[in-house]
Parts: structure tokens; C-alpha cells; sequence
């Protein structure tokens, strides 16, 4: 019989996915999506003849749909495969279609969504809410109704909707059109917006709240490129803004910093065990962009770590928060489940910017970190798994060794 504590806990869980969940309503991404995407690795290669294995083509789709599932990503989670931008044809049909590019996909987005469908995969696309693509292809902006029942025939179920070549002067009465467009359609379709990263360029404030009542993510700052530096910025810039923007992410509604570059050219071993620790600490959809097909096993390892994946995915849906900053070491924090009564479980990352050599030894207490709870905590190491030895109260030392721009990655689970 489960006990008191757990069943508090249970009760507790349920009632923070019922009060956070007042954003879209249409029941999709209660956890934050996790799929691949094109364009961090394969951007707008559209020559075929010169680079047949890396085009935006059905090839690619269906070469990396086979791999989701027989490498595992699949059973992980990973089920959204969403092509970004230049599949399409540079003009419009004579009648007003959006047309898929004919000789890279000769047998058009339907049987394409199908065959993602069959694989058990889900399948996204992308545009955008101004006249132009960013690449220059045809945008949606005027065209809404037109193509988004296309999208839903096709049998789409993510949309990622950009923001270049937009010239009205709100962003968001328009991506509420489109939310409100796409609930019409009947079909279930993860909506994910890229204006709030205009806004941000342009220093519009973002109304969030609408945001989330309307999207069920949305990017929120610069492209990811393939660089440490890259993934600097971006987690500098959530810092940042951490105190405004974490607490609209909860389930149903996400702040995204983008792309997984894990198992491409620019991030180390060491850099790409950060990148995922961080995401799964802000709560960020975990889409990869990378080669399926030449992947080294180091960094499919990282990108496949359950325990990495359960905490990215964790029912609660909190995002969490820098918490400390020492000697170059940042200490992020998340909380998760389970709970104890009104005390949460934490992700904790320790992640180093230094560059010097030897692995660097930091001690701090978990109250230091913001861990509280009296009766203490068992740790994990969520990269090994190893669990360490005792229970840890909140006032005993902890220590960690950081790797340069490396990572400690633990989970303290609350005694129950
Ligand atoms: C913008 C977006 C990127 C990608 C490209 C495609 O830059 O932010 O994520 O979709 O457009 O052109």
C-alpha cells in the first residue's frame, strides 16, 4: 500500500500540472517536445547533385526517421522529426498552394507525414508569419487559412512559425490568429513561435503571458550556431532574464534557446554533456540537429541518457534557475519530482566557463544552493549514474570537480 507521504507527494504533483497548465489549451507538449530538426546541421542545402546524403529532401526525412527508431531515440522520447526552412518551391501554385519543392520531394509532404507516421514518429514543418520565409521562400502572412488546412490535410503535427519579413506592428494579434486558425483545423498541431526573439532583437516587451496562452513554445532569443560560445550566450541570456521568463514554462507552454548541437563539429565531449545538462535544466525541448547516420557512440551515449531525459521531462514542468555563481563555476538548480509534501527533489548542474587545465574543486552546501530540507537527500550522479554513498543534509559540504567548460550533473532526491 503506498504510503501517506507518497500519496501527498502524487497529490501534490497533480496539482501543480493542474494550476500550471493555463496556457494553450490544446492538450499537446505537457512535456517539453523532443524530436530532430533540420536546420542546425543541415541549414538551406538544397543541391541534391552536390550533396545528395545532406539536402533538405524526403531522403533525409526518411534516412533519419529509420534511425530514430532503430538507434533508440525513438523509444527515448525523441518523436518529432520537423524540416525548417527551404522545402518549398520558390513561388505559389497558380492557384495559391504553398507546393513542396518537386524534385526534392517527388512524392509530396502527404506520403512523406506518412511515412513518419508509420515509423511511429511525429511529424512537424516550418513557415512563416511574414511574406518571406527567413531563407525566401514563400510565407504565410496573408495566406493563413489557405494553408494552414493544407498543413492539417497533409497530417502535420508540429509547426514552428518564424518571424522574418513580418511588417505589421504586432507580432502576437497575428500568432494568435494563427493559434486560433489552427485549433480549427481539428487537428492536434504543436504550435512553436519564433516572435519573441524578434521582439527581443527590436527591444519590444514580449507579453508572455499571452504567449503562452497562445503557443506551446517559442523562441526566445539568437540562433543557435554550432559553437561553446554559441551556447554561452544563449545561457547567459536565460540567466539574465531568468527572474521574468522561467516562470511562464510549465506544462503545455516552453521557452526554448534552441537546437541540440550535440554530435556535430563544434562542441567538445566535455561541452556537449553542459549543453545537455543545461537544457534538461530549463525545461527546453530537447530537439536534436545533428547526422543520425555517422553520430560518434560518445555523444549518442549523452543525447540517450534516461536519467538526463527524465529530468528534461519532468511532470512538473518547472524551469529552472542560476543559483549561484563562484571562481567561474555557475550552480543551476531545477526542481523536481518527487515531492515531499511541500519539499521538491533538484537537478543540480555544476557547470565550469573556465578554461585553465585540471578539473576544479568546488565545495559548497546544498543550503548554499538553495536546498533546504532538513531531513536531507540522497544523491545521484545523473551522468553515471553512481549513486553516492549517505544522506545528505542540507548543511554537510558538498564537493564537486568541474571539468573546463565541463559539467557536474546530480540529482538530490528528497528523503520520502
Ligand atoms: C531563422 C530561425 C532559425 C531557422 C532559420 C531558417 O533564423 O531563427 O531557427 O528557422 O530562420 O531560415
Amino acid at each position: 500500500m503506498p504510503s501517506r507521504s507518497w500519496l501527498l507527494s502524487l497529490a501534490i504533483s497533480l496539482l501543480a500540472i493542474v494550476w500550471t497548465a493555463v496556457g494553450l489549451d490544446n492538450g499537446l507538449a505537457l512535456t517539453p517536445p523532443m524530436g530532430w530538426m533540420t536546420w542546425q546541421r543541415f541549414r538551406c542545402i538544397t543541391d541534391c547533385a552536390k550533396y545528395p546524403d545532406e539536402c533538405i529532401s524526403e531522403r533525409l526525412i526518411k534516412r533519419t526517421a529509420d534511425l530514430m527508431v532503430e538507434k533508440g531515440y525513438a523509444d527515448a522520447g525523441y518523436k518529432y522529426i520537423v524540416i525548417d526552412d527551404c522545402w518549398l518551391e520558390k513561388n505559389r501554385s497558380d492557384d495559391g498552394y504553398l507546393l513542396e519543392d518537386r524534385a526534392r520531394f517527388p512524392h509530396g509532404m502527404k506520403a512523406l507525414a506518412h511515412y513518419v507516421h508509420s515509423k511511429g514518429l511525429l511529424f512537424g514543418i516550418y513557415e512563416n508569419y511574414g511574406n518571406k520565409t527567413c531563407a525566401g521562400y514563400p510565407g504565410i502572412y496573408g495566406h493563413e487559412k489557405v494553408d494552414i488546412s493544407r498543413f492539417a490535410d497533409w497530417g502535420i503535427d508540429y509547426i514552428k512559425v518564424d518571424g522574418c519579413y513580418f511588417y505589421g506592428n504586432d507580432y502576437s494579434k497575428g500568432y494568435e490568429l494563427l493559434q486560433k486558425t489552427l485549433n480549427s483545423t481539428g487537428r492536434p498541431i504543436v504550435y512553436s513561435c519564433s516572435y519573441p526573439a524578434y521582439e527581443d532583437e527590436s527591444s519590444i516587451p514580449t507579453d508572455f503571458q499571452l504567449l503562452a496562452d497562445n503557443c506551446n513554445l517559442w523562441r526566445n532569443y539568437d540562433d543557435i550556431q554550432d559553437s561553446w560560445n554559441s551556447v554561452t550566450q544563449i545561457v547567459d541570456w536565460f540567466a539574465l532574464k531568468q527572474d521574468h521568463i522561467a516562470k511562464f514554462a510549465g506544462p503545455g507552454h516552453w521557452n526554448d534557446p534552441d537546437m541540440l548541437l550535440i554530435g556535430n563539429y563544434g562542441l567538445s565531449y566535455e561541452q556537449s554533456k553542459t549543453q545537455m545538462a543545461l537544457w534538461a535544466i530549463l525545461a527546453a525541448p530537447l530537439l536534436m540537429s545533428n547526422d543520425l547516420t555517422n553520430i560518434r557512440k560518445e555523444y549518442e551515449e549523452i543525447l540517450l541518457n534516461k536519467r538526463i531525459i527524465e529530468i528534461d521531462q519532468d511532470p512538473l514542468g518547472i524551469q529552472g534557475l542560476r543559483v549561484y555563481r563562484r571562481s567561474s563555476i555557475e550552480v543551476w538548480t531545477r526542481k523536481i519530482s518527487p515531492v515531499n509534501i511541500d519539499e521538491y527533489s533538484y537537478a543540480v548542474a555544476f557547470c565550469s566557463r573556465r578554461t585553465d587545465g585540471s578539473p576544479y574543486e568546488f565545495t559548497t552546501t546544498l543550503r548554499r544552493i538553495g536546498l533546504k530540507f532538513t531531513m536531507g537527500y540522497t544523491i545521484q550522479d545523473v551522468y553515471s549514474g553512481d549513486e553516492w554513498d549517505g544522506i545528505y543534509l542540507s548543511n554537510t559540504n558538498l564537493t564537486v570537480r568541474v571539468p573546463p567548460t565541463g559539467v557536474v550533473f546530480l540529482k538530490a532526491t528528497v528523503l520520502i
